[in-house]
C-alpha cells in the first residue's frame, strides 16, 4: 500500500543483488512510495545478479560502482544527480562481505589481508560514501543516509566472525559522520536488522539454525526484508527528520530479550 511518503524524493540504493536482497525490497518500496532512484552495485555483481531487471521494472538507471573506490563513488553521485535532476534526498548502504567467512577461516585463525578487505568493503565504504557526498555537497537539506547493521556489533555471535567488528565500525561511522552531516541538516543512522535469508546472510555458518533461534527469541518473530524496507521508507521520509546518529533495532524485540520461555519449552 502506497501513501506517497517519498513523493518527489531522489535516492541512491546500494546493494541489490537479487530478489532476496534487502536493498531490492527497499528499492521496490521507495519507488512505490513515489521516489525516483538510481541503483548501484559492484561491477561483478552487475554481471551475476538480476539488478538490470530490477532497474527496468522500477525505471531506475543502474550505475556500476565498487563502493571501495572513491573515483567510482564520485562518478556515481555525479551521474545520479544528473539523472535524477537534483541533489540526493536519501542513500541506502546495504553492503557486506567477509572473505574470511566466505573461505571458512575460524575466528582464531583469520587472515589479516582478508580482514582488511572485509573492513574496507563492509564498513570503510560507508565512510567513503559519506565523505564523497559531503565533499560534493550532493545531499539535500533534511536528507537521510541509512546503512544496514547487525546486533553482532554489540553482542557475541561466534559464527559472525570478523563481520562483528565490521558492523561495530559501521555503526561508529554513522555516529561520527552524523555529527558532521548535521551541519548540512542531513541525518545518518544504521538499522540493525534481524537475520534475513539473503546471499550475504546465508553465507554465515549455521545460518538456518540461527535464523530459527532468533525467530523464537524475538517476541514478534524475525523482521522480514519487506518489513525492513518499510522501516527504511520511514527513515527516508520527512516524518523522521530529527532522528540521527542512532543505531535503530529492527528485530522483533530480539535485542531486549534476556531469556525466552518459548525456547526453554523445546
Ligand atoms: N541477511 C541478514 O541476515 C542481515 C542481517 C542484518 C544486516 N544485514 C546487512 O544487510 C546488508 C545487505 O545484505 P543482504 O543480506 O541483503 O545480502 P546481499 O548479498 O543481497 O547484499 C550484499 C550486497 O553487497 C554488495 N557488495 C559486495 N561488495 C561490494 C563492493 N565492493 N561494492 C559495492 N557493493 C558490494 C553485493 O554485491 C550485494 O549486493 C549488508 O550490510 C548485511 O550485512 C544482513
Amino acid at each position: 500500500m502506497s501513501t506517497n511518503l517519498l513523493a518527489g524524493k531522489r535516492g541512491v540504493i546500494f546493494g541489490a543483488l537479487d530478489d532476496k536482497s534487502i536493498a531490492w525490497k527497499v528499492a521496490e518500496r521507495c519507488v512505490e512510495e513515489g521516489a525516483t532512484i538510481t541503483l548501484t552495485n559492484a561491477p561483478v555483481a552487475l554481471r551475476m545478479g538480476g539488478i538490470q531487471e530490477l532497474g527496468k521494472k522500477l525505471n531506475a538507471e543502474v550505475i556500476p560502482a565498487d563502493a571501495t573506490s572513491e573515483a567510482d563513488l564520485e562518478k556515481l553521485f555525479g551521474e545520479s544527480q544528473e539523472i535524477l535532476g537534483g541533489k540526493i534526498d536519501f542513500v541506502l548502504h546495504a553492503i557486506g562481505m567477509s572473505l574470511n567467512v566466505r573461505k571458512n577461516r575460524t575466528y582464531t585463525d583469520l587472515k589479516y589481508e582478508w580482514m582488511q578487505k572485509t573492513f574496507d568493503i563492509s564498513a570503510i565504504s560507508f565512510h567513503k560514501v559519506m565523505q564523497q557526498l559531503y565533499k560534493m555537497d550532493a545531499m539535500s537539506e533534511w536528507g537521510s543516509i541509512v546503512a544496514l547493521s547487525y546486533i553482532a556489533a554489540q553482542r557475541t555471535f561466534p559464527d559472525y566472525s570478523e563481520m562483528a567488528e565490521s558492523k561495530a565500525l559501521l555503526e561508529s561511522f554513522a555516529r561520527s559522520f552524523g555529527y558532521h552531516f548535521a551541519e548540512k541538516k542531513v541525518r545518518v543512522n544504521t538499522i540493525s536488522q534481524s537475520p534475513t535469508v539473503t546471499t550475504a546472510g546465508s553465507g554465515i555458518k549455521g545460518f538456518q539454525e540461527f535464523f530459527d533461534y532468533a525467530d523464537k527469541m524475538s517476541p514478534l518473530g524475525n523482521a522480514s526484508a519487506e518489513a525492513c524496507a518499510d522501516y527504511c521508507v520511514t527513515m527516508f521520509s520527512d516524518l523522521t527528520r530529527m532522528v540521527t546518529m542512532q543505531n535503530l533495532y529492527h528485530d522483533g524485540g530480539f535485542s531486549n530479550m534476556g531469556m525466552s520461555p518459548k525456547l526453554l519449552e523445546e
